[in-house]
């Protein structure tokens, strides 16, 4: 069985939602362990309070430490000015030691997002992200053009070769539409056949 991780950062919730579908899709054919988890929030409790984010999620907080236990790794995380999330980077600025180790030399990576706007930022954090992967030797997994979602232009909708992604709209009112999160599940099933095929 190969071991897949689900890690993301979620402030208002779309990103938990995709990951959720990544989850699905990845554990979708039973060959896979999948684990869902999310990286430390570093707001402060009220902060977060007072702008209606997200406490008490479901998910267990990951420790840096464990990613190298994991065949694949699929990161979801909101834009931030067109890059990933502060939290999300803090989190990958504590790999050191598995850098250094080579820890993830050769397994999976994927990223998901989510941005507020139509072109507020999916492709530019998903490429940029790749660059952190990079550097840990990873092996990068978009979203292939045989999904069929991908194709299309009837309605807006986030997700890209590059990978799953929703829109939040302005005030975050816009949930993940069925096609972004049939995407997504996209994502999860061609990462965790490409983890099969590497790890069986
Ligand atoms: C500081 C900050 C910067 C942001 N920068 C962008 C941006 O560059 N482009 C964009 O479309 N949305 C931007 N957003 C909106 C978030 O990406 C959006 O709230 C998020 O995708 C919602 O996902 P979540 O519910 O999982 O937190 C920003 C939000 C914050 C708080």
């Amino acid at each position: 069985m190969a071991k897949i991780l689900v890690l993301f950062y979620s402030t208002w919730g779309h990103v938990q939602t995709l990951a959720e579908e990544v989850a699905f899709g990845a554990g979708e054919r039973g060959e896979s362990e999948v684990f869902v988890k999310r990286v430390p929030e570093t707001m402060a409790e009220e902060t977060l309070v007072r702008i209606g984010g997200l406490v008490n999620s479901p998910y267990d907080v990951a420790s840096p430490g464990e990613l190298s236990e994991y065949d694949a790794i699929i990161f979801g995380t909101p834009t931030r000015f067109g890059n990933m999330s502060s939290q999300m980077r803090t989190f990958l600025d504590q790999t050191g030691e598995i850098w250094s180790n080579g820890g993830l030399i050769g397994k999976i990576g994927s990223v998901f997002v989510s941005t507020a706007s139509q072109h507020g930022g999916h492709e530019t954090t998903i490429i940029s992200f790749h660059t952190t992967l990079l550097h840990h030797g990873m092996l990068i997994a978009g979203v292939p053009y045989s999904c069929p979602e991908l194709s299309g232009a009837s309605e807006v909708t986030g997700g890209s070769p590059y990978g799953a992604g929703t829109i939040a709209g302005g005030d975050g009112a816009r949930l993940p539409s069925a096609r972004e999160r049939a995407i997504a599940r996209f994502q999860g099933q061609h990462v965790a056949s490409l983890a099969v095929r590497l790890f069986g």
